[in-house]
């Protein structure tokens, strides 16, 4: 690297770290969780090995041009080797998730012995290097037999396949997991899948975008969220009747959480902001902890909207052990009807919310900004709104290139601030009781498959050994974990200066 650009990275690294308050790994509660994050499909691999067949994400990227999970970081043979890097880097927790049709592979009935018994040697592995497991049931990975036989998401009859499927779970790997999350960002799922196209299984109404095979943006973003609360209703009830007695463990629904905040200090933008944390939050979160959706919504959807009767409601309300949080930025929020500037975000929901979302960055999807107070906006509002909730931080982290410098310093200020706004949150009375980087290791990408990445180790794709080596955030993460690293001090830039690209801890 150029003396200059060397130079240059030093200085960005004084000016942020000078404006965090000093803080280190025992600044925490000691048992709050620091671990990373992968999901089945973006890091396994082995698609159609030992039994495993496709799921309707299989389906998805095998119809576009932006790569696939085929093969993946291959973490479906080498997890032995996956789990010594996190043990070398003082990982405290792994989560990951379980692949239905690795498990189940037709959706429901008889169980996959290989399928078991690679889940339950990856949980022993973790165990054996002491770390906690953290086990997502629903990572956009319906099996694809299940979407043909009944639409998957958007039918009632999924709250049973999926309890079954949550029930073998259990059952198999429950003495050794104590933290559960059913469904993966359920709130952008929906969206996301069911009314934009853009992630598994790609439904949406026909629109100028992306020509969905089939959808309808107005009703089943709302239908399949509904179906979604019931599933993850249902499951956690089973868990709380047949195992928590025994198993001891927590059980949850993960949101997706952008910041958010008005625009400008405008009456307006106060209320539009207010609507957008009602679409964007209380969507599930009211359900979860109230019992019913925001009247806001019901009032603007109308019939769109599901109903839940009395013992549904009673059996939504209180399911969530803990709230997951998944976040990576902010957005600020102004009174302008139905409209963003990602025109891909113009139609279903975020038409219906009626407000207007201007990015604080790069108008960019994968120029994230980093915006730590937006965490901790999101952290007080859960706080105050929602009787302080038991909170996980599933995921954050900072998308980059793929192929760009194992020095990812960008990535380091971005996860330092993020971890920042946890410990001030937490400071202000928040719950909070983990964080995750997203991800582990590079992955294959939900929205840009190989071409951006978010891994703290990066993985070479074009080698046929999938071969890791460490970033500079690997690095730092390690050292902040085990307590040689101070935040604010000069630590990092020290760590910086030494990092070679090739070496472990
Ligand atoms: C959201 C999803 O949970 C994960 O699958 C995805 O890769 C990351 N966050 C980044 O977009």
């Amino acid at each position: 690297m150029k003396p200059f650009s060397q130079f240059f990275i030093f200085l960005v690294i004084v000016l942020a770290t000078s404006y965090i308050d000093a803080f280190t790994r025992n600044d925490f509660p000691e048992d709050f969780l620091f671990g990373a994050a992968t999901s089945a499909y973006q890091w396994e691999g082995a698609a159609d090995e030992d039994g495993r067949t496709p799921s309707v994400w299989d389906t998805f990227s095998h119809s576009y041009d932006t790569g696939n999970g085929d093969v993946a970081c291959d973490g479906y043979h080498q997890y032995k080797e996956d789990v010594k890097l996190m043990a070398d880097m003082g990982l405290e927790a792994f989560r990951f998730s379980i692949s239905w049709t690795r498990l189940i592979p037709n959706g429901r009935g008889p169980i996959n012995p290989k399928g078991l018994l690679f889940y339950k040697n990856l949980i022993k592995e973790l165990r054996s290097h002491g770390i906690e497991p953290h086990v997502t049931l629903y990572h956009y990975d319906l099996p694809q037999s299940l979407e043909d036989e009944y639409g998957g998401w958007i039918n009632r009859k999924i709250i049973e396949d999926f309890t079954a499927f949550a029930d073998v779970c259990f059952r198999e790997f429950g003495d050794d997991v104590k933290l559960w999350t059913t469904i993966n960002e359920a709130t952008i799922f929906a969206i996301a899948s069911y009314g934009e196209g853009l992630t598994p299984p790609g439904h949406c109404s026909p629109n100028k975008f992306i020509n969905c095979s089939t959808g309808n943006s107005s009703t089943e973003p709302y239908l399949a969220a509904h179906n979604m609360l019931l599933a993850h209703a249902s499951a956690s009830k089973l868990y709380r009747l047949k195992y928590k007695s025994k198993q001891r463990g927590s059980i949850g629904l993960s949101i997706f959480a952008f910041g958010l905040s008005p625009y400008t200090n405008s009456k307006d933008d106060e209320i539009a902001t207010q609507r957008a944390k009602d679409f964007l939050f209380g969507w599930m979160l009211k359900p979860l902890v109230f019992g019913d959706y925001p009247s806001e919504m019901k009032r603007t959807l109308g019939s769109r909207l599901p109903v839940f009767s009395e013992e549904e409601s009673e059996q939504v309300k209180g399911s969530s052990d803990f709230v997951g949080i998944i976040h990576y930025t902010t957005f600020y929020v102004t009174n302008r009807a139905s409209a963003s500037n990602f025109p891909i975000m113009n139609q279903g929901f975020f038409k219906d919310m009626g407000v207007y979302m201007i990015s604080t960055g790069n108008s960019s999807l994968f120029e994230w900004e980093a915006t730590p107070w937006g965490l901790e906006g999101v952290l007080e509002h859960l706080k105050q709104s929602y009787n302080n909730p038991p909170i996980y931080i599933l995921e954050n982290g900072k998308p980059m290139k793929h192929d760009s410098m194992l020095q990812d310093t960008p990535r380091v200020e971005y996860i330092q601030g993020y971890i920042g706004a946890v410990l001030n949150a937490i400071k202000n009375g928040s719950d909070t009781r983990g964080y995750f980087v997203w991800s582990m290791i590079d992955v294959y990408e939900l929205l840009s498959g190989y071409t951006t990445s978010f891994g703290m180790y990066y993985v070479n794709f074009s080698d046929p050994g999938r071969k890791r080596s460490p970033k500079l955030s690997a690095s730092w993460y390690s050292g902040f974990l085990n307590g040689t690293i101070d935040v604010s001090s000069q630590d990092t830039i020290q760590l910086q200066r030494k990092f070679s690209g090739s070496s472990s801890f």
